[in-house]
């Protein structure tokens, strides 16, 4: 049985300026495989500049790959028309920002269904919204009069509303309350088993550790490590995911010091393993190549195996 997505050996190059003369590419993604299955829930986790939002972008068509490809359904979705926009959609991190704030709640949960030419907008619109658990009345308010995680739950009512078998989530529950976003974690596996696929992205392991079925690790724009939860997170052989799993924030957010949002921007190397220089199991050909092996049901790109 095939996937419902495969990304096959993605490269995003950007093109960078560089000194006063030459340009140079910087590389978001190198080859990356994963692939998604139907009511499932594909965690992809790695520090911030990894890769993963590049990856979503690709994904969703907003970026297109340098190389390699992406099949739905084992179709280029590059050569799918509109039908793949029904059938894919997106939750952001920030919905004060993905939520036009001119517009009611109900004007941003028709326009996908007037965009498409979808009749029955009022019964979509009130079954969305039970959906995801917010009052009917809800929809004569605008965004700033909801709160971070009723806002998140219009964003996911608009995701939800064309019926489609992905959604593309981006750090969803980044910028809400611990409690609130348990609540909403619990909606998206909801939504999972009734079938839609997720390709969730964060940088919280912890959230990957709630919420996934299977599990990619990436950095540096490489795949590290793919398997099932179960596996990567019990049972980590990367030591990237080792080093992930042991640098688990404890704090509530609440709690947290400045210096737990400070961004450390690591050297990537044009070459070999992107986590080389931070590997406490560095070895000299890892500054070259990287070898890729099926290892205990899983991908590992890691010279120890
Ligand atoms: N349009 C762009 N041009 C140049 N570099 C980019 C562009 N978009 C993203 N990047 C770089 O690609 C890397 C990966 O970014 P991103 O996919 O946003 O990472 P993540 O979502 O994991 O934080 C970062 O180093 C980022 O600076
Ligand atoms: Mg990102």
């Amino acid at each position: 049985m095939s996937a419902l997505l495969e990304v096959r050996e993605v490269t995003k190059a950007y093109r960078i300026k560089k000194g006063l003369f030459g340009r140079r590419f910087f590389y978001a993604l190198k080859g990356v495989s994963v692939d998604i299955n139907k009511s499932e829930i594909l965690g992809v986790v790695g520090e911030s500049g990894s890769g993963k939002t590049t990856l979503g972008k690709i994904v969703l068509r907003l970026e297109e790959p340098t190389q390699g490809k992406v099949l739905f359904r084992g179709e280029d979705v590059f050569r799918l028309g509109k039908v793949y926009t029904r059938k894919v959609s997106v939750v952001f991190q920030d919905p004060r920002s993905s939520l036009n704030p001119r517009m009611k709640v109900r004007e941003i949960l028709e326009e996908p269904l007037l965009v498409h030419g979808i009749d029955n907008r009022e019964d979509k619109v009130r079954k969305a919204m039970e959906r995801v658990q917010l009052p009917v009345d809800f929809l004569e308010r605008k965004p700033e009069d909801l709160s971070g995680g009723q806002r998140q739950r219009v964003a996911i009512a608009r995701a939800i509303i064309l019926k489609p078998e992905l959604i593309v989530a981006d750090e969803p529950t980044a910028s809400l309350d611990v409690s609130v976003q348990l609540e909403i974690l619990g909606l998206f596996m909801g939504l999972r088993d009734e079938g839609i696929s997720f390709l969730f992205i964060t940088h919280d392991i912890r959230v990957v550790e709630r919420i996934a079925d299977r599990v990619a690790v990436i950095y540096g724009g490489m795949l590290m490590e793919l398997g099932s939860k179960e596996k990567v997170l019990k049972e980590p052989l990367h030591p990237y995911t080792k080093f992930l799993l042991s640098n688990v924030p404890v704090r509530h957010p609440r709690e947290r010091k400045e210096e737990d949002y400070r961004e450390v921007i690591y050297e990537v190397p044009e070459r070999g393993c992107p986590f080389a220089p931070r590997c406490p199991s560095y070895m000299e050909e890892c500054s070259e190549s990287v070898r890729r092996v099926q290892v205990d049901g899983r991908s590992v790109n890691c010279n120890l195996y």
